[in-house]
């Protein structure tokens, strides 16, 4: 391995506490709404009542956690219309695939800092395109910051950092691990019991995480494909009894694609109770209300961006027994969940 603390063997995360009310995850802030990963989007969401916001992590040139889905920026950002940084479009391999653009680790901070965040899915979200130009990327600790001050009168907002690309950033300088325990210990979390969910879809990172910290640990997966740093076995060999028993070893839960739960609507898989037999909680991904994202009987026409029936979606997996659940439209996540929660 090229990078980090090393390997402790895993012992098993505390087992989920049983029947707490779903948690709703606002992804990448009420990322419907705003332009996603920008403080507009998690103010937003925490004022729509999330109960914790989603930050995806990349790494600056100088080693500064920034809020972006990927570290190439291209689609996310105004970066191509800055001419003073026109000649740093290249190309990289990064996990085994070929991006063109700008990425991250090609700026620094306070270069980041003078780009814009633009809408991501202008066709899809029309209204957000008027937020384009406006908003900062943040960094992780504007982030930590922003849930910090939203969590009083008994209201706790927490965060659920995701590491994006965790072996490609190690494997050109800049590992993430300790960076981000240290980070997060200095914001005073380090135990189970705070407000911190820890992500990621590659496997050997969220082992080290788990020698490393008390926070609860979230193993991402996919209907399809594997972990970036282990494509054998695949996520499909993960949510077997066999596998679910490895993953709870060193994490609390896991955070399944939605269709690992239920596809479109076909009938439900055995996952849910699989995960719970295991010891592990479920965090599925992502309720979004476009109709291009939702099983066919709950579109509303044939516009791909008009919205659908969210809210049934949720309720169908709410009553299959999920934990929380990640929305770009976490204020009709909340809804959704308090109306759940009265009826059990
Ligand atoms: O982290 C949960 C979900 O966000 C995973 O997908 O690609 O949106 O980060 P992605
Ligand atoms: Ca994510």
């Amino acid at each position: 391995m090229a990078h980090g603390a090393p390997m402790q063997s895993p012992a098993p995360q505390p087992l989920a506490r049983p029947l707490s009310p779903p948690i709703v995850i606002a992804h990448r802030g009420a990322s419907g709404l705003r332009p996603e990963h920008t403080l507009a989007a998690y103010t937003l969401a925490i004022d729509q009542g999330a109960d914790f916001i989603e930050p995806d992590l990349v790494l600056t040139k100088d080693n500064v956690f920034v809020a972006r889905h990927e570290n190439d920026i291209t689609g996310t950002t105004n970066v191509a219309t800055h001419p003073e940084f026109a000649a740093r479009r290249t190309t990289k391999l990064i996990d085994g695939e070929s991006h063109t653009g700008w990425f991250t680790e090609d700026f620094t901070l306070a270069e980041l800092k003078t780009l814009r965040a633009v809408e991501r899915l202008p066709k899809l979200r029309p209204d957000n395109v008027q937020y384009d130009g406006q908003f900062e990327v943040p960094t992780l600790a504007e982030v930590i910051a922003l849930a910090k001050r939203h969590s009083v009168g008994g209201r706790v907002v927490g965060i659920y950092p995701e590491t994006k690309h965790p072996t490609y950033f190690a494997s050109i300088g800049h590992p993430m691990e300790a960076l981000l325990i240290a980070q997060l210990k200095a914001a005073g979390w380090s135990k189970p019991t705070d407000p911190v969910f820890i992500q990621s879809f590659e496997v050997d990172n969220l082992k080290r995480l788990h020698g490393m910290t008390g926070l609860r640990l979230i193993q991402l997966m996919d209907a399809s494909g594997g972990p970036a740093d282990r494509a054998t076995p695949s996520y499909a060999a993960m949510v077997t009894p066999a596998g679910l028993k490895t993953v709870a070893s060193y994490a609390y839960g896991i955070g399944p694609g939605l269709a690992m739960i239920q596809n479109g609507d076909a009938a439900p898989t055995t996952l849910v109770a699989d995960a719970h037999a295991a010891g592990l909680r479920l965090h599925p991904w992502t309720f979004r209300a476009e109709n291009v994202f939702l099983p066919k009987s709950l579109q509303n026409g044939v516009d791909l961006a008009t919205h659908g029936k969210i809210e049934e979606a949720m309720r169908r997996y709410l009553a299959l027994g999920i934990d929380g659940f990640f929305t770009d439209f976490p204020g009709i996540g909340v809804k959704v969940r308090d109306a759940v929660k009265e009826n059990r």
